[in-house]
């Protein structure tokens, strides 16, 4: 028998029939995709440029402190920025350009071995990972950067990150950098997110670091729809997306946030959905799910952060909203969670130990308590439940809560 008669369908084949129909490229939807074009951040590109300009002579421009929310575009600029300098001078002659997540690499040592390795491009002076000292790391790059004789514009971005853990010291070294090099120049661009972010950093470093100031503001729904059909424009075709998908689009992110990221989350989502259903048109309708996803899948994260204690207390929540009663108190709430911890094997933490428990679920937005006044009786608090049942459901799959199948809670002693 010859090979091609013998393939077999596979239950993958119905979606690589449908799959391309509505999404042509579906990369270009993903946040970490670079566009060509950056619709309504021309003011910003061009005041960086200016700033930036004279590194391309080989003179040092000024350090720079970017500030915007999240979803403004703030690191799709600076790469746009890092690719244009490129193309100005390709054999980076006269200014490189570095560009470093200190959300990913976050202490001093780590950031300084990420910008060496940039750098430095001789394998035989390269940073060992481990080992070397800060000082000698700092000591070795400056070096290597003097040599090179030109001017080196790093980009810190997430600043805060960094600074969370390890105070000022990583933009002092790279800022003061530039008074032990004789040829070469360094100028810094720090990007966050955090507009309080300098009220944290030392008179000196903030003076330093904050030369030139450049806002990042958060972008209205007519300016989300520009980017949203920029992109849709290489990704649909003609008449699959309903007209009123990206104005919703916009308008859901702009009244949220004004964040970009999250315009393009509610577009690809929507999208994927429509596809996986089968249907031709991408509508308003699939938007309203791909919303509800993304709220569900946040909700998914934060429920995986809380301790199993919370769980557990969260649990007896829910045991009581089960058994009908709505109207719990901490006092009914903390009776289940004895029990719960009785039947799973778990320690049990005082009431007062649970009430802050309980109190954290209500900052997270899990549940919502709320205080009531029993007359004579004093006070006391009621919950509620935010999450809804699917979320419900997967939280009782964890396997903590397995041996609690059949458990309901004894009798309580609400006051009705
Ligand atoms: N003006 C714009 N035009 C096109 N896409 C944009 C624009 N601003 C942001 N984006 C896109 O939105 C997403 C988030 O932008 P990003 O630069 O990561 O934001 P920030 O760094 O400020 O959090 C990225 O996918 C980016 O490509
Ligand atoms: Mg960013």
């Amino acid at each position: 028998m010859r090979m091609e008669e013998k393939k077999e369908k596979s239950i993958f084949e119905k979606y690589m029939e449908k799959r391309n129909i509505l999404i042509k490229n579906r990369n270009i939807l993903q946040s970490s995709y670079i566009p060509e074009q950056l619709p309504h951040r021309d003011e910003q590109i061009k005041k960086i440029a200016e700033i930036l300009a004279p590194c391309l002579n080989r003179d040092k421009p000024s350090n720079i402190l970017i500030y915007g929310k999240t979803g403004t575009g703030k690191t799709a600029v600076l790469n746009y920025i890092g690719k244009e300098l490129k193309k100005a001078d390709p054999d980076e002659k006269n200014c490189s350009f570095i560009y470093v997540n200190c959300e990913v690499v976050d202490t001093p040592s780590g950031i300084l071995y990420n910008i060496s390795n940039q750098i430095i491009t001789e394998y035989n002076r390269k940073i060992p990972f481990t080992g070397w000292a800060l000082d000698k790391i700092y000591y070795e790059l400056s070096n290597y950067i003097d040599e090179k004789d030109k001017v080196f514009i790093i980009v810190l971005d997430e600043i805060d990150r960094s600074f969370k853990k390890n105070g000022d010291d990583i933009f002092y070294f790279l800022t003061t950098m530039n008074e032990i090099l004789k040829k070469s120049r360094v100028s810094i661009i720090g990007i966050t997110n955090n507009s309080k972010f300098t009220e944290l950093l030392s008179t000196k470093i903030k003076s330093r670091l904050g030369e030139e100031k450049i806002v990042f503001n958060p972008y209205n729904s007519i300016e989300l729809q520009d980017i949203l059909s920029d992109r849709a424009k290489c990704v649909f075709d003609e008449g699959v997306l309903d007209p009123a998908v990206i104005p919703y689009c916009a308008a859901l992110s702009a009244q949220d946030s004004g964040d970009a990221r999250k315009a393009l989350d509610f577009l690809r989502i929507a999208a994927d959905i429509a596809e996986r259903n089968g249907d031709s048109v991408v509508t308003e309708a699939h938007v309203n799910s791909a919303r509800e996803k993304i709220e569900f899948d946040a909700v998914i994260e934060v429920m995986n952060t809380i301790t199993n204690q919370s769980k557990v207390v969260l649990m007896s929540i829910i045991k009581n909203f089960e058994s009908n009663n709505k109207k719990m108190t901490t006092g009914d709430v903390y009776t289940t969670y004895r029990e719960i911890c009785d039947i799973i094997g778990m320690t049990p933490l005082t009431q007062r130990r649970v009430a802050g428990l309980i109190s954290e679920l209500d900052m997270l937005g899990i549940i919502h308590a709320q205080v009531k006044s029993l007359g004579r009786n004093g006070r006391t608090k009621e919950f509620s439940l935010n999450i809804n049942q699917d979320i419900i459901d997967k939280f009782m799959k964890n396997e903590l809560f397995q041996p609690l199948k059949n458990y309901k809670p004894s009798k309580q002693t609400t006051l009705m």
